[in-house]
């Protein structure tokens, strides 16, 4: 029978009894976790939010409690009441685990069937249960940490930002199209026949109208939506932690951020970290480290070796670098005797899956050099290889030859695979590094045009300008990434005020002022009414919450996430929609 829970009020959580309570008298709600019937009594966890609590059914006490707590079941919502006592035996895994509360009054207050899934951390169920079955899943108290945790950096936040002076101010999700670079996704209009709104890839363009309007700080916490191929740490719509901010330069922005990143690991982690934050441009990123999002928290860093083979009678290493390649390898310094030829050939495998033809290697063992390409080589260039990449007994040296882009490609990823597999990545370690000094502009191959890295506003490094239309290229931006433990967690720059400048930045891009105005018309008519110089910066904050709670899995920290096929499984999303919906909007589906 469900009953209600009439005059009972709840006095305390589950989580939160200590012995300073015993003789209390309590009233506590949740779930009951688990039912034990030894006989004469009757235990039961009974779970809310904040923890688990032991309850006590006894006969002798209230009969009528006793008989009821024989029928419930795991899941059950239930009311008790009753007193505090002393715990005959201590459970010290428990916070509560001093104390337990035998029951005066039992109510139930809702049935459960038995769920399909259980409702505990390591009931290792298929991610598609979990998600089918979210309500349950968020259960857990894994997934409650997770976004007690997330709730916890927003709050912190929005407390820093607002005392540093910035209003929190929506913008529209009914949108023109944003310059971020991926897929937009899009919402037909039923009032406007054949037009549609893009879902905001970011409020990049309406911050920046904000500045114009004289807002001096914005940000905002905000869904951004983005139609990519989904990977482990993307999801079709993600949150930011989005601002902008006014007469400002980059270094400016970097250290506010500096402080809020601080006071985020410092308050949910106990992390102090080291300020100022290292900056590292983006070269000296790709070149040591193959990637514009290097992990720091180990070695194996990207060496050249280019001139060394450049005349090898090898004519992979000499045939790719006449062809305008290069040579580069890393040290996997101490490991030689860990990677046997068929872990050296997985290894092999997987650069090839970044478009390397191979995966050279050297062995330097307690025996001598071991290496299929040794034959190939000269004395002299062994000799080169070896001295230039600080190789010593107990190293393997791997080397992969090809042009520029695909051997930082895949040597950058190369260098996180092999500390992956020697399981060496120091787990409680936090490497942040702002990566500045991105090249401006990246050549697409397949729009046989420029294109924007970041986007078309970015500001160029002022002395840089010159090139523009020269030698673009070489043009730097005024931008700047924060990378945390290989993760680019945020990413932002300092934006053209100027109307010259953005014509000439258009101009290198290939975009006709007839296309700029169409694109970003808005944008442009409020640049000529006085236009603050700003910039700003956007996190990913899920990503950034999966720093804080250790997750590797974007969806241990969103309530309700989307699959890798950007589908929802409780609520089915996408799905059909009738056929008047559709006429409605005047929207044919095709799907030949
Ligand atoms: P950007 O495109 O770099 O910059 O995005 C900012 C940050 O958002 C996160 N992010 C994502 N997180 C989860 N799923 C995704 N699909 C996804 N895409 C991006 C990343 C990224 O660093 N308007 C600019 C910011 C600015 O210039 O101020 C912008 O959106 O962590
Ligand atoms: P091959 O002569 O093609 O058998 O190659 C000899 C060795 O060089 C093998 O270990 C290959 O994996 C390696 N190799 C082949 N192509 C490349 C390349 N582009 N970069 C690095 N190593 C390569």
């Amino acid at each position: 029978m469900i009953e209600t829970m009439g005059d009972l009020k709840r006095t305390h959580m589950c989580g939160v009894l200590r012995k300073e309570n015993i003789n209390e008298e309590v009233v506590l709600m949740g779930w009951v976790q688990k039912r034990r019937n030894l006989g004469g009594l009757i235990f039961v966890d009974l779970r809310d939010t904040t923890g688990i609590s032991q309850i006590v059914f006894d006969e002798d006490i209230s009969k009528e409690s006793f008989e009821k707590a024989d029928a419930i079941r795991g899941e059950y919502v239930i009311a008790v009441r009753g007193k505090v006592y002393e715990r005959q035996s201590k459970n010290s895994e428990l916070p509560t685990g001093d104390i337990e509360i035998f029951a005066e009054e039992l109510r139930i207050l809702d049935k459960s069937e038995t769920p399909p899934i259980y409702i505990k951390d390591d009931d290792d169920v298929s991610e598609a249960m979990r998600l089918k079955y979210r309500f349950l899943d968020l259960r857990k108290p894994y997934m409650q940490r997770n976004l007690k945790i997330r709730h916890k950096a927003a709050k912190i936040v929005r407390d820093f930002l607002d005392e540093e002076g910035f209003f929190e101010i929506e913008t529209p999700m009914l949108n023109k199209p944003t310059p971020e670079g991926a897929r937009d996704y899009l919402v037909p209009s039923r009032v406007n026949p054949g037009k549609f709104y893009a879902l905001p890839q970011s409020p990049q363009l309406m911050k920046q109208l904000l500045m114009v309007s004289g807002m001096d700080r914005y940000y905002q916490i905000v869904k951004c939506f983005r139609d990519e191929d989904l990977r482990a740490n993307r999801q079709p719509e993600f949150t930011q932690i989005d601002m902008e901010m006014s007469f400002v330069d980059i270094d400016d922005i970097i250290s506010l951020n500096e402080k809020l990143i601080y006071k985020i690991f410092k308050e949910i982690k106990g992390i102090e970290l080291n300020l100022p934050i290292n900056r590292m441009s983006y070269d000296e990123a790709m070149k040591r480290f193959g990637s514009d999002k290097p992990d720091l928290r180990f070695g194996f860093e990207l060496v050249n070796i280019t001139d060394i083979v450049s005349d090898s009678d090898f004519k992979v290493f000499s045939g790719t670098v006449k062809n305008g390649g290069e040579v580069r390898g890393i040290n996997v310094k101490g490991y030689e005797g860990k990677f046997s030829r068929k872990g050296i050939s997985k290894l092999e495998k997987y650069v090839k899956t970044y478009g390397a033809k191979g995966l050279a290697w050297v062995k330097i063992t307690e025996e001598g050099i071991n290496s299929p390409i040794a034959k190939f080589l000269s004395e002299e260039e062994l000799k080169g290889i070896i001295e230039k990449m600080g190789g010593e007994k107990g190293d393997l040296l791997l080397i992969v030859a090809d042009k520029p882009s695909v051997v930082f490609d895949a040597l950058g990823h190369l260098r996180i695979e092999v500390a992956k597999t020697l399981d060496i990545i120091d787990k409680d370690k936090i490497a942040a590094v702002w990566i500045t000094e991105f090249p401006l502009l990246e050549y697409d191959e397949e729009e046989d045009r420029y294109v924007a890295k970041h986007h078309p506003f970015t500001h160029p490094v002022e002395e840089d300008i010159e090139y523009l239309e020269t030698e673009p290229q070489r043009v730097r931006a005024k931008a700047y990434d924060i990378v945390i433990n290989g993760d680019e967690i945020g990413g932002g720059s300092i934006r053209i005020s100027n109307s010259e400048l953005q014509k000439k930045m258009f101009k290198a891009l290939g975009i006709s002022d007839e296309d700029a105005l169409d694109k970003f018309g808005f944008l442009l008519e409020a640049f000529k009414y006085g236009a603050p110089p700003h910039g700003g910066i956007a996190y990913g904050f899920d990503r950034l919450v999966m720093l804080l709670t250790d997750t590797e899995n974007i969806r241990d920290v969103i309530a309700f996430p989307k699959t890798q096929n950007a589908t929802c499984l409780f609520t089915k999303a996408p799905s059909d929609v009738s056929e008047d919906q559709l006429k409605e909007l005047h929207i044919d589906v095709d799907l030949d």
